[in-house]
């Protein structure tokens, strides 16, 4: 089936995030080093990015580096950041000629300094384009943002520029480094596994969640098309039973 001809283009998630999973798998597999398994999956993250643009999902997060990856040996550390670097450095004007703005979330001041220069740069570089925004998500946990966001809270709290009444959804949501952001209404994992692991905890509330066994470095704009028209034929209740959907929808 071509996914791509039979998506209802009037129902295209605005944010899609993606937790690019399963390069060591892959790599290992082929009896190749882990890096080869990352750097393929480079080529995934160009698939993705352009079946995205192509079919206008506004918002492309993908979970490039957590928080908990420090703990992987330096020589994979390193490389991770150097790939980034290259990468950053050899798409920018790919980024440019196809209107893509790059963002990031997360802790990039931790980053080593050539990385947060190219990231900086390229930030500043794709800031006035105005198609596809990919937002990498880099030195990120779920769970240290939202301490940031709460402490930020209190802050304000304490200082009387807000009171208890005002904090809601919205309030929350404008502390967390994706201010502004719609929450996704899909996230795809990929390799297998049946986990968040501290990604967008709170944006991810009401997200349809698509896993497919499919390790990143194979995955392909059709596997990303698949996941659109699969989250298409869903029904989305929000808390509500699938007869008041129908209501509202005659209502519309
Ligand atoms: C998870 O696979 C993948 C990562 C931790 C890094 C993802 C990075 C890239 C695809 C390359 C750089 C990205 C950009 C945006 C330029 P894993 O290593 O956890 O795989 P495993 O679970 O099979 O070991």
């Amino acid at each position: 089936m071509n996914y791509k001809e039979n998506l209802d283009t009037s129902n295209i998630p605005e944010h899609v995030a993606i937790i690019m999973d399963g390069n060591g798998r892959w790599a290992k597999e082929k009896g190749q080093m882990r890096l080869v398994g990352h750097a393929t999956g480079v080529e995934s993250v160009r698939e993705a990015l352009t079946a995205a643009s192509e079919i206008n999902v506004k918002y492309l997060t993908l979970y490039a580096f957590s928080t908990e990856n420090w703990n992987r040996p330096k020589s994979e550390v390193d490389g991770l950041m150097d790939l980034l670097v290259t990468t950053i450095a050899n798409e920018l004007e790919s980024l440019n000629n196809n209107d893509v703005r790059l963002m990031t979330i997360g802790n990039t001041d931790d980053l080593p300094d050539g990385c947060r220069n190219e990231l900086l740069k390229a930030i500043e570089k794709t800031a006035n384009n105005k198609g596809t925004v990919l937002i990498l998500a880099l030195n990120y946990s779920a769970k240290l943002e939202i301490k940031e966001a709460i402490k930020r809270i209190a802050k304000e709290y304490k200082e009387g520029n807000i009171g208890l009444e005002d904090v809601n959804d919205e309030l929350v949501s404008n502390h967390l480094y994706t201010a502004g952001i719609p929450d996704p209404e899909l996230m795809i994992r990929t390799s297998g596994e049946i986990r968040i692991s501290n990604f967008l905890l709170w944006q991810l509330a009401y997200s349809e969640l698509h896993f497919t066994p499919i390790y990143w470095p194979d995955f392909k704009k059709e596997d990303f098309y698949k996941a659109i028209y699969e989250y298409q034929n869903r029904e989305r209740r929000f808390g509500r039973i699938g007869e008041q959907l129908n209501e509202l929808d005659k209502n519309d």
